[in-house]
């Protein structure tokens, strides 16, 4: 017999959708900001926020140089990917630092430059990405709930106490209770809903990214009402629309990460490609076998993979699909009558629908342009970020 057996199916954020609260003139469209705390200040005296919530997962085919500046520039933080050597990494932070000024926002608020590390060769490499300047550092691995990630954060808080470092990923209560314990600044929550992601096919771990959120943000309540400090949660892995980031922001998520909703911009490391008439960039897993050259460990490559490599739309530039999604996020805020995130996370209520109350949201019963017959839940003009 296991330990425990839930019988209740976990959810995924695509099954919720948020009630409106009232909409005053603290809370218009134009007055709502993004800003957002992405790593606690208490153990570092060192917080690092951000004007969007909106981080660029540590990837090959997502964070190089120019998504860190770039999404730095618009508040946000690309983690530069670790699967690759100390000094190549290092040797990236250092050009995106330089790059990269600081411009803060009128809440004091900018971007940073982030950096994964590895729970192998943490000992050099976190040294030569302070040497290099980064703001912020993640564990990059699929599974945070270990006490390789308890003795890597360890070292780091005896070594570097000013370093920020985002520790996970994680998916339970006890997961986060023990990442708290061990001093991580803030925490990555999600596992098996990556979009290249077949983790949950080949071990058959993971948890829908919804309860995931609650049940973390719900042990990350207790543990700031014991000792005062908010350690913030990133939700990770399969938030592809402007709708799964507001979900995940009300269910209290401080930031979100994304690795395919970056992989189709301009700014991602990758060549452009025509497929099918089709304009495409390249996307592949950390897990991946393309990935796999350089062995960061994090998935047991060696062995079985864990991701796949696909290809993703091409969408255009950071600065445009950025505008659009922020915008979205904003007015969502605002129906909701909350004119910042810690007021959305006090104050927003979500609701599951059903799967009609879905195919009822979603354009129907008319006929398209192009079309020839009418067609129940198609969406031509839906979004694509
Ligand atoms: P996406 O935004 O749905 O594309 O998911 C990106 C997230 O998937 C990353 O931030 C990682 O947490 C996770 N991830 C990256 N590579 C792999 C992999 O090869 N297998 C499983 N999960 C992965």
């Amino acid at each position: 017999m296991a330990k425990k057996i839930i019988l209740e199916p976990s959810r995924t954020l695509a099954e919720f959708r948020l009630l409106p609260g009232l909409t005053d003139e603290a809370s218009v469209f134009e007055r709502v900001n993004l800003n957002t705390v992405l790593t606690a200040p208490y153990r570092t005296g060192n917080a690092v926020l951000l004007g969007t919530p909106l981080l660029a997962a540590a990837m090959q085919s997502v964070s190089g140089v120019r998504m860190a500046v770039e999404l730095a520039r618009l508040g946000g933080c690309a983690f530069i990917y670790c699967s690759q050597p100390i000094k190549e990494q290092a040797e990236m932070v250092r050009l995106a630092k330089q790059l990269f000024v600081k411009i803060p926002n009128t809440a004091g608020q900018t971007g940073a430059i982030g950096a994964a590390v590895n729970t192998h060769d943490y000992t050099e490499r976190v040294p030569s990405l302070v040497d290099a300047g980064v703001d912020v550092i993640t564990l990059d691995s699929s599974d945070g709930y270990s006490t390789y990630q308890a003795k890597a954060l360890t070292w780091i808080r005896e070594r570097f106490p000013k370093l920020t470092t985002v520790a996970g990923n994680i998916v339970t209560a006890e997961g986060f209770r023990f990442l708290a314990e061990c001093g991580a600044d803030a925490v990555k929550v999600g596992m098996g809903g990556g979009s290249i992601c077949i983790t949950q096919e080949q071990k058959g771990t993971g948890r829908g990214l919804a309860t995931a959120i609650i049940d973390v943000v719900e042990a990350r309540e207790r543990w700031k009402s014991h000792t005062g400090i908010h350690i913030p949660v990133i939700a990770d892995g399969g938030i592809t629309t402007a709708k799964e980031i507001t979900m995940a922001l009300a269910m209290g998520s401080d930031a979100v990460m994304m690795g395919r909703y970056f992989a189709r911009m301009e700014e991602s490391p990758t060549e452009k490609i025509t497929l099918n008439n089709k304009v495409m960039k390249p996307y592949w897993g950390e897990g991946a076998p393309r990935a796999s050259d350089w062995k960061s460990n994090r998935y047991h490559q060696s062995k079985f993979a864990e991701g796949v490599e696909g290809f993703v739309e091409y969408a255009g530039t950071l600065d445009e699909n950025l505008s659009q999604t922020t915008a979205k996020i904003r007015a969502s805020l605002s129906s909701c009558g909350c004119p910042d995130i810690p007021s959305f996370h006090k104050n927003a209520v979500l609701e599951i629908v059903s799967a009609l109350s879905i195919r009822e949201g979603q354009v129907h019963d008319i006929f398209l342009p192009g079309m020839e017959t009418a067609s129940y839940g198609r969406t031509v003009w839906g979004e694509q970020s």
